[in-house]
């Protein structure tokens, strides 16, 4: 599923930069330029990034939005 529209990024694109070292938004922006067009894709990232922190609990919080930023 496309997550930046700007950067044609997907949510496996942004995965594949947290498993990298990508730790925050910025981070991945860093490396591919997401979320510094029209930064409208920032909480979905933000969101899969939190997916990969164990114990948070906002695993499904983060999957709604996901979901509503892609309509
Ligand atoms: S949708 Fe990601 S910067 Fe615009």
């Amino acid at each position: 599923m496309i997550v930046c529209h700007c950067k044609a990024l997907s949510d496996n694109d942004v995965r594949s930069h947290a498993s990298q070292g990508a730790r925050t938004v910025r981070e991945v922006g860093a490396r591919c330029g997401a979320g510094r067009v029209c930064g409208g894709c920032r909480p979905a990232i933000a969101e899969i990034l939190t997916e990969r922190t164990p114990g948070t609990g906002q695993a499904s919080a983060s999957q709604g939005i996901v979901l509503a930023a892609s309509k």
